[in-house]
């Protein structure tokens, strides 16, 4: 659905995008994470036709995004990380505005108005002055206002930034109808975790370069440099200790909180090994597991080389 080959944005001096390359398959949902200023917006605002890259390509559905942006538009939906000021323009209005921006024959454009409404549950709204919405209403409306021409392409620029908890799940959720309904996904944030769920795929970037990208479980996997299971015993803790700092499947052990944790790096799936030995050692294990890895320690492992 996206293919981006070198992609290069240079403001002045800055490279703000340095030759990045990212596919993005129909059905995707790409989660694109980085700290501020890592060159998402700019990444984004490219895709969508808006800003002229210095070199490289990109294509949407195969149309090169510089060569025929009009080809490209109706494809997709984008949601700028700003959203503007209205004074005096009532939620049908201003998704009247755009429906009629974005060519919707007239006849059909109530209907489709009244979908987005329904879909982003705005429809008790519909009649209410846009500024008198709260943030994340409105932070609703600007997403149903990038449904109205039914994108296969959705180009989300931190949708769920400056919301309060609440709001964040309700854009959540609705994002979550909307992977249902097949659409791909391109969506930044600078805060890792608020993606890991929703996402199947993920994109690091930093300081405009592209730091990992591909399958979220992957990407988990080749950052870990191996599991850390955690081992309860009943007694003989240190002697335990000695055994598995022994072992060439183990790389490194500690205690916490009276359990054992020690980083295997044997054959995966493999890891019940350890736990035979130390039985046939004679340990008393009261408890044996493997600790879950989250995703913000993956994005500090990945980003700490570029941060410091
Ligand atoms: N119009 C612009 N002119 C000059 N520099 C810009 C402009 N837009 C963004 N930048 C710079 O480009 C870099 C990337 O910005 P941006 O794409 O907004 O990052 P992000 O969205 O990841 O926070 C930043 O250093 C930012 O200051
Ligand atoms: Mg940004």
């Amino acid at each position: 659905m996206v293919r981006i080959e070198n992609l290069v944005k240079q403001y002045g001096k800055l490279t703000a995008v340095n030759d990045l390359n990212l596919n993005i398959e129909t059905g995707d949902i790409m989660g694109f994470i980085g700290p501020n200023g890592a060159g998402k917006t700019t990444t984004i605002r490219m895709v969508a036709t808006l800003l002229k890259p210095t070199s490289g390509k990109v294509f949407v559905d195969g149309i090169d995004v510089v060569a025929d942006p009009e080809a490209v538009r109706p494809l997709i939906g984008y949601m700028p990380d700003f959203f503007g000021l209205y004074d005096d323009i009532k939620v049908w209005e201003y998704l009247d505005f755009f429906a009629a921006a974005y060519k919707l024959p007239k006849p059909k454009r109530a209907g489709s108005i009244d979908d987005v409404l329904e879909l982003t549950d705005l429809t008790i709204k519909k009649d209410s002055f846009v500024s008198e919405l709260s943030r994340g209403m409105q932070q609703r409306l600007c997403l149903a206002k990038t449904l109205l021409h039914d994108p296969k392409l959705l180009l989300l620029d931190e949708p769920a930034s400056g919301l309060d908890p609440r709001a964040r799940i309700e854009i959540k959720e609705l994002l979550k109808e909307l992977r249902n309904m097949g659409k791909t996904i391109l969506i930044s944030s600078h805060i890792l975790p608020e993606l890991a769920d929703f996402c199947n795929k993920i994109a690091i970037i930093e300081q405009g370069k592209l730091v990992v990208s591909g399958d979220v479980d992957a990407i988990i996997e080749q950052c870990r440099g191996g599991n850390v299971l955690h081992i309860t015993l009943l007694d003989r803790q240190e002697e335990a200790l000695a055994l598995l700092n022994g072992m060439d499947t183990i790389s490194d052990t500690k205690i916490e909180d009276g359990t054992i944790a020690a980083t295997y790096i044997g054959e995966p799936g493999e890891h019940y090994s350890i736990l035979e030995q130390l039985s046939k050692n004679g340990f008393k294990v009261t408890s044996f597991s493997e600790a879950q890895v989250d995703l913000e320690d993956v994005f500090m492992k990945v980003t700490r080389g570029a941060v410091s």
